[in-house]
């Protein structure tokens, strides 16, 4: 059949724009009539509600997904002289994170179908020194939970849960963030629950949720968390050096309504999904495998690998070219191994990583918010079609 003449969009399909809508304005306006914005209860409400969806006992809001893998790190007591295994393919906070402990981050490889870290490589990756493995369910597809959870049970190795992009996701029957010993969330402004910035942190143990929440306010005794309500004055007790990664009630009035309508979102996206997999089933690029059996894919991002051999151009040139068509594009993720800071100091080289560094390379993703409607989702089929048409005949 014959392609349609391509007509430009006037306006800019924003990449990853939240849908923000009446519930969570009126609760923010509500929290800030009430006088109370600082970490009160709505926190409580939202760290109740998040509990609940995950079928989790107990969930610490913090500010973001970053300060929960932060916290996860040191409450593992994951310290200098420690190794910590993670993914190349993810975005510089998880490793970030595993360096502000004083430990040292060492990649494993990714599998080349699911984009997630390959246990056999987190295998190979093993010394004496190893205390921690942090797998990041990549784009909202569970990793291989069984073999990694195998491999920390054998090395005695705490397991946190990168969840950002993984807050619907499930695998066999459980959810994302409760397999390991923590589950870190994002309510990063792209991510399926947003706050803005914020995050979630679930710890298989009440002990630990505890230290967690003290940790999270300056390492203030639990009950400091109360000194300003309407109990009357408390004093608290400094019982160690924590930080202030606290999450506030105008962040918690956001979540609470986005929460409620994450499966809506989720059913949205998978419309457009199905609608992308037919659309670009044609062209010369490769589309995110099928979900594996039993599990369930948040469907943070849709990626189409440009194979610049087999599509006629090279990958910048496509995101610069869908930029010209107004169709905000990501790239999730140059492999950590390509960034000079971790080049200098820890000689990470991108072929090391051949997986991670040929799909950083390659891979784009295109828009998938439930914002989008059908006329949206239909503006960026033609821009990807029109790119790639004319030079992959
Ligand atoms: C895989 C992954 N981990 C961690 C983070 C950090 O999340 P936050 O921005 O909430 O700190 C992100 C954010 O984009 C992410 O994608």
């Amino acid at each position: 059949m014959p392609e349609q003449r391509f007509r430009p969009r006037e306006e800019l399909l924003v990449f990853g724009a939240p849908l923000i809508e009446e519930p969570e304005i009126d609760e923010v306006v509500r929290t800030l009539r009430s006088g109370w914005i600082g970490s009160g209860p709505r926190v409580a409400r939202f760290e109740a509600d998040f509990a609940a969806y995950k079928s989790a006992p107990q969930a610490l809001a913090v500010n973001s997904c970053t300060a929960a893998l932060h916290l996860a790190l040191i409450a593992s007591g994951v310290g200098p002289g420690d190794e910590v295994i993670t993914t190349p393919l993810t975005f510089c906070a998880t490793v970030n994170a595993i360096i502000h402990t004083g430990a040292t981050p060492v990649l494993a490889d990714v599998d080349p179908r699911t984009m997630n870290i390959d246990p056999a490589a987190i295998a190979s990756r093993l010394t004496p020194r190893t205390r921690a493995v942090v797998p990041v369910h990549f784009a909202g597809r569970p990793c291989d939970m069984d073999a990694i959870m195998t491999i920390a049970r054998d090395n005695h190795l705490t397991v946190i849960e990168d969840c950002a992009h993984a807050i619907e996701t499930e695998y066999r029957g459980r959810k994302a963030g409760t397999f390991g010993d923590f589950g870190c969330f994002s309510f990063y402004v792209t991510k399926h629950v947003v706050t803005g910035e914020g995050g979630m942190i679930l710890a298989s143990s009440p002990h630990d949720t505890a230290r967690l929440k003290s940790l999270a306010l300056h390492g203030m005794s639990a009950d400091a968390w109360k000194r300003f309500s309407d109990e009357g004055y408390k004093h608290y007790q400094l019982v160690e050096c924590g930080y202030k990664y606290n999450m506030t009630d105008l962040q918690a009035a956001l979540g609470i309504h986005q929460l409620a309508r994450i499966d809506r979102h989720h059913a949205r996206r998978a419309q457009l999904w199905v609608a992308y997999d037919e659309a670009l089933a044609d062209l010369p690029v490769a589309l995110p495998a099928p979900p594996e059996p039993d599990t369930r894919h948040a469907l943070h991002l849709y990626t189409l690998l440009i194979d610049e051999a087999r599509c006629g151009l090279a990958r910048d040139s496509f995101l610069v070219e869908m930029a010209a068509r107004n169709i905000g594009v990501g790239v999730h993720y140059l492999s950590l191994a390509e960034h000079p800071f971790y080049q200098r100091t820890f000689g990470w080289r991108p072929e090391e990583f051949p997986h991670a560094t040929r799909i950083g390379r390659q891979t784009v993703s295109i828009p998938l918010s439930p914002r989008l409607s059908d006329a949206d989702a239909q503006d960026v089929v033609a821009a990807v079609r029109d790119v790639l048409r004319p030079r992959c005949r």
